[in-house]
């Protein structure tokens, strides 16, 4: 489940959901309109099929037939074009409402805070966003339409019914049940099979992904006969469930057609014994078998797409679960005007613990000052909260006690943006995006020109290995870089940070990522990103901790020691044994 605060009942959520159909009257309109006008034309079509045989057969006049069939060829035609009609609205309007709810889904997620994406694991969104919506869009583009055809269909046909022949239309009331209970009940049962089959073939699918994917080291390790094995098992499950499939299957069309066609022949028998008897005419029969079969398959096809309707209820009940989540960062609805930001930051008491593990202090009466223009390095176990106070500098959650200022000014009191437009942060990982690497580059600045990209990517050195690359700064970059040398992708973080150009700098260091080479360019293009900018950074190399103005050494999400390398090795203990172990190796 989706934890949002809100809990709305079904009947809420459905009521949200058709606000999304509320601007497309006029298309509403039409789609009512051509379908209650098919629905009709295939009513009358009855009364065509008795006029036909009674007037046109019965009379032996040819004129009379050529004028019915004319008549007949009108309403196909008429059929047609409502029948078009019908089609193209009605699933237009799935596709444009669904297209808005994705929209307005995607826009309202994209601003939650990120503490929504760790209590909600994010596949579980994707699904929402693809599978319910799939089935939304099933549900507003075909199947309310289709309930509601049929719903015509059936009350149409059981009034021409009574109008043709009440004695028939009792044996008709009798008949519909007992063709259509058993016929739904062996239709699920299909269902179901067809829906396992269907998961098998997809763990088929993904056997193969997972084996061809990781060939190497499937054949170094000669393991290709217990793959061949495992798959055969895999496939045989996938093609026993199968074969169960389709003997339902085929005994449903069996049982369809005898019961069908044997009520059918029950009805011919009795009408035909009143057409012989001259009660009813021929035409009539006729057409009372036509509506008969209209109103059984129309019960059939509304008590199939219930089972529908109700699953997209709840997939338009988690959608607006979703769409109604609350934002827990949010900026401040008068948001304070920020001075020129050189980058002093003042910490004080800063308690927190992430939502996940409220009764562990990720920071703990932290108190700190960063002054403008200088480098801090923060050091400490893995674990002492370190990126924890990234996270809390660029508000992605707020603190339970105690304030950050930037300028003098609480953070809580800056608008969102002004705020995270203070900083640029190069995390551990570098983050690239599927696109070309200008792309990349330009992701806080879209408007930067091509000589402000170059002059960042020399900058950052990664100017020399993009233009070495086949399409130069155009070269599409494979999902989060794919084909980039960690060290590649570092410095192509640094340039995009360049290139945001903001006064504070948030740099987790790489740390074992990178071989000599690859570290000496990472740390050329540091420097150049770090000059005349205040500067937090994650130390994890010797070098970086001694070029720092100051250290801070954070454990247990409190300041431990604070002071340059050569004084914190005097005084902390923690410092000289981190420095003993951690910075020696490099
Ligand atoms: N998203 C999270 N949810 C819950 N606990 C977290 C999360 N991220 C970090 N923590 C915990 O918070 C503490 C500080 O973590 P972190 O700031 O990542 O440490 P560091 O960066 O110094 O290695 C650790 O105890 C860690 O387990
Ligand atoms: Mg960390």
């Amino acid at each position: 489940m989706i934890s949002a605060d809100t809990s709305m009942s079904r009947w809420q959520a459905i009521k949200m959901a058709a606000q999304f159909v509320l601007p497309y009257r006029r298309q509403v309109l039409y789609s009512l309109l051509a379908l209650g006008f098919t629905a009709m034309i295939t009513l009358s079509i009855g009364q065509g099929i008795r006029l036909l045989i009674d007037q046109g057969f019965a009379t032996q006049s040819q004129t009379l037939l050529s004028q019915y069939v004319i008549i007949f060829l009108l309403l196909v035609i008429a059929l047609a074009i409502g029948t078009f009609t019908r089609y193209y609205w009605v699933t237009w309007l799935g596709e444009r409402v669904i297209a808005d709810l994705r929209t307005k889904v995607f826009n309202h997620l994209i601003h939650l805070h990120p503490g929504f994406f760790e209590e909600n694991r994010s596949l579980e969104i994707q699904s929402r966003l693809t599978a319910d919506m799939t089935l939304l869009q099933t549900v507003i583009g075909s199947s309310i339409s289709f309930a509601l055809r049929n719903l015509i269909m059936m009350l149409g046909g059981i009034i021409w019914l009574f109008i043709t022949n009440a004695k028939l239309t009792a044996v008709v009331t009798i008949c519909v049940p007992l063709v259509v209970v058993p016929i739904l009940v062996y239709g699920r049962r299909v269902r179901q099979l067809s829906r396992q089959s269907q998961d098998k073939i997809a763990s088929v699918g993904a056997y193969v992904g997972e084996v061809l994917g990781q060939i190497k080291t499937v054949q170094a390790y000669n393991h290709q006969s217990i793959d061949q094995q495992q798959f055969h098992q895999h496939v045989e499950e996938a093609f026993i469930v199968a074969k169960q499939r389709t003997r339902q299957r085929a005994l449903l069309i069996t049982m369809v057609i005898l019961l069908v066609m044997g009520a059918v022949g029950l009805m011919l028998w009795i009408g035909g014994m009143d057409v012989i008897e001259g009660r009813i005419s021929a035409g009539e029969l006729a057409a009372f078998v036509f509506y008969s079969v209209i109103v059984g398959s129309a019960v059939a096809s509304i008590s199939e797409v219930v089972g529908e309707l109700q699953r997209a209820a709840g997939a338009a009940e988690r959608t607006m679960e979703l769409l109604q989540a609350p934002n827990r960062i949010q900026s401040p609805t008068t948001p304070q005007a920020l001075p020129s930001v050189s980058g002093n930051i003042t910490i004080e008491h800063l308690a927190f613990a992430y939502p996940s593990r409220p009764e562990v202090l990720a920071l703990n009466d932290l108190t700190l000052t960063i002054q403008a223009g200088q480098t801090l390095a923060l050091v400490g176990p893995s674990g002492a909260g370190k990126s924890t106070l990234f996270d809390l500098l660029l508000r992605f959650f707020d603190s339970q006690s105690g304030s950050i200022k930037l300028e003098g000014i609480d953070i809580r009191q800056l608008d969102l943006s002004t705020l995270r437009s203070c900083f640029a942060l190069v995390s551990q990982n570098p983050a690239l995006f599927h696109g070309s690497i200008s792309d990349n580059l330009r992701y806080a600045r879209p408007d930067a020109s091509d000589a402000e990209v170059e002059a960042a990517a020399i900058a950052a050195h990664a100017h020399d290995f993009i233009c070495a690359l086949p399409q130069g700064y155009a070269t599409l970059l494979g999902d989060a870089g794919l084909g980039l040398s960690g060290g590649q992708k570092q410095r192509l973080a640094i340039a995009r940070a360049l290139l945001a150009n903001a006064p504070i700098l948030l740099l987790d260091e790489a740390t074992s990522a990178l071989d000599a080479q690859s570290e000496y360019w990472v740390q050329q293009a540091l420097q150049e990103l770090m000059r005349g900018r205040t500067t937090l950074i994650i130390a994890h190399r010797l070098a970086t901790v001694q070029s720092a103005d100051r250290i801070a050494v954070l454990n247990h999400g409190r300041l431990d020691a604070l002071g340059t390398h050569t004084e914190l090795l005097q005084s902390s203990s923690l410092y000289a044994r981190l420095a003993a172990l951690q910075f020696q190796s490099q």
